[in-house]
């Protein structure tokens, strides 16, 4: 095949040098520019792929020779491939017979046997996210095996889905339990990954023995300062950001939660446990976090009060707002008002749990439609790009709250099937993947 292709080559170049000279009496040509690209195959390390990018070109003779003065090889539509006999420092010229004058670039390539990127290989989120982190949630039963590689490759930060909530680290009175968190920092670290402690004190991961408290008020708070302390000072330098207090607001009224942390240590509760926090580790990063940051905005005004209180006294870093959204709302104006809001008080923006409902009608039944996947691709594609815009001063990360659409806390929640996030239960990637990487562009 490749004899016949260079005869062929080799007949028309004859054909065409008798018919092309530097007559300036030819038409005058459009502008010819000649342009290729080689790379080494993904599959194969002594096989190139050549592909001709000139304009202008278009039906003119044109070949290839992957050697200096080497065999000519016609240039067909698509790329062209060759396989080299082994490794060496090769040249690669395109020529194209155009009527009036021969064009030719020449590239010097190195073939070392080993194979080229696969040039279909999906880019890492992380490597497309350049100036903020891109975060994942981890459960410590699950650091190993295909979970370990999927995060690895395209997170790096993570944070803990529940395992360094109070619950969970302060099981009992005066009985810390770290073992899961330790798991979880652990295997951060050993990974260069930031790790976003989530959440020092949340009404709805509270210990039983915290909700039914019987010591004094004073004595309430003293443990709470302990807990915190003792919490801040462990991770000190490989936890690099904390949710000191999570959804303090409560819905409708948007008053403060009147929650066992309010009743004992009174309104100011959220300032002290961000001074315990300060006072356990100055470098960490502390956020506020909360949910319906973005429609509601009473819940918003509420929030940022809260905010300014913090701010004012030097305590608070950043805002995180969860971004537990649908494919169909909130609408980007809304997201961006809560960017806006943070932003204008230069604190550090985190969307910290980003899920996209694809299903929050419940009208799919059995399985993600194309269509609805489209419409979530585009989705995850405009949060990022409006998270891509925020000033890098206040560029934190963004964080994905699941890995798995099977694994999401989205379906025992709501109780309806739901594929809200960037991987099938297969550990592909979805639309909504390319949809994240879209928005980076
Ligand atoms: O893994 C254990 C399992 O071994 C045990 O048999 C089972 C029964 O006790 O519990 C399992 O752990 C559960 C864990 O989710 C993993 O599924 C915990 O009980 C359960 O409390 C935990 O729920 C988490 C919830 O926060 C409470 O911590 C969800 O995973 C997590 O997605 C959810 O996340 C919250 C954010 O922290 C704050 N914003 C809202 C968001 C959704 O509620």
């Amino acid at each position: 095949m490749k004899k016949t292709k260079i005869y062929l080559a080799f007949v028309l170049a004859v054909i065409f040098a008798g018919c092309s000279s530097d007559d300036n009496s030819a038409a005058a040509e459009k502008p010819v520019v000649i342009n290729f690209e080689v790379s080494v195959s993904a599959g194969n390390g002594l096989r190139v792929i050549a592909d001709n990018k000139s304009t202008g070109a278009s039906g003119f003779e044109a070949y290839w020779q992957f050697t200096e003065g080497g065999e000519k090889v016609l240039d067909g539509p698509g790329p062209e491939y060759y396989l080299y006999d082994g490794p060496g420092e090769y040249q690669v010229t395109l020529t194209i017979e155009a009527p009036a004058k021969t064009y030719t670039d020449t590239k010097n390539i190195t073939i070392d046997g080993e194979a080229g990127p696969d040039p279909q290989a999906k880019k890492a989120l992380k490597e497309a996210a350049t100036t903020f982190s891109v975060g994942m949630i981890v459960q410590a039963n699950r650091l190993g095996g295909k979970h370990d590689e999927v995060i690895s490759k395209d997170f790096n930060s993570i944070t803990s889905e529940y395992e360094m909530k109070m619950n969970i680290m302060y099981p009992s009175e005066g009985n810390y339990n770290f073992d899961a968190a330790d798991a979880i920092v652990d295997f951060a670290v050993s990974r260069g990954m930031d790790v976003h402690g989530h959440a020092l004190i949340w009404h709805n991961a509270t210990p039983s023995w915290v909700e039914n408290f019987s010591g004094t008020d004073a004595e309430f708070e003293a443990m709470v300062e302990d807990y915190i302390t003792t919490t801040v000072t462990r991770y000190k330098g490989k936890v690099r950001s904390w949710d000191v207090v999570n959804e303090a607001i409560e819905d409708g009224s948007n008053n403060l939660r009147n929650s066992v942390f309010k009743q004992k240590m009174g309104d100011d509760f959220i300032a002290k446990c961000f001074q315990f926090a300060k006072n356990a580790d100055p470098d960490v990063l502390l956020f506020y976090n909360d949910y319906n940051l973005t429609f509601d905005s009473g819940k918003q005004n509420a929030m940022f009060a809260i905010v300014d209180d913090l701010k004012s006294q030097g305590l608070i870093d950043g805002v995180g707002a969860q971004m537990h959204i649908s494919y169909n709302g909130p609408s980007s104006t809304q997201i961006q008002s809560v960017v806006d809001g943070t932003v204008s008080r230069d604190l550090l923006m985190h969307f910290s749990e980003l899920d996209i409902r694809a299903n929050p009608d419940n009208d799919l039944t059995t399985a993600l439609t194309d269509s609805r996947a489209i419409e979530q691709q585009a989705k995850y594609k405009e949060v990022v790009e409006i998270y891509n815009a925020i000033p890098q001063d206040s560029k934190f990360a963004l964080t994905v709250w699941g890995l798995r659409d099977n694994e999401s806390w989205l379906l025992d929640f709501w109780g309806n099937p739901d594929w809200p996030l960037l991987y099938d239960s297969a550990f592909n990637t979805k639309k909504a993947h390319d949809g994240f990487l879209e928005g980076l562009e």
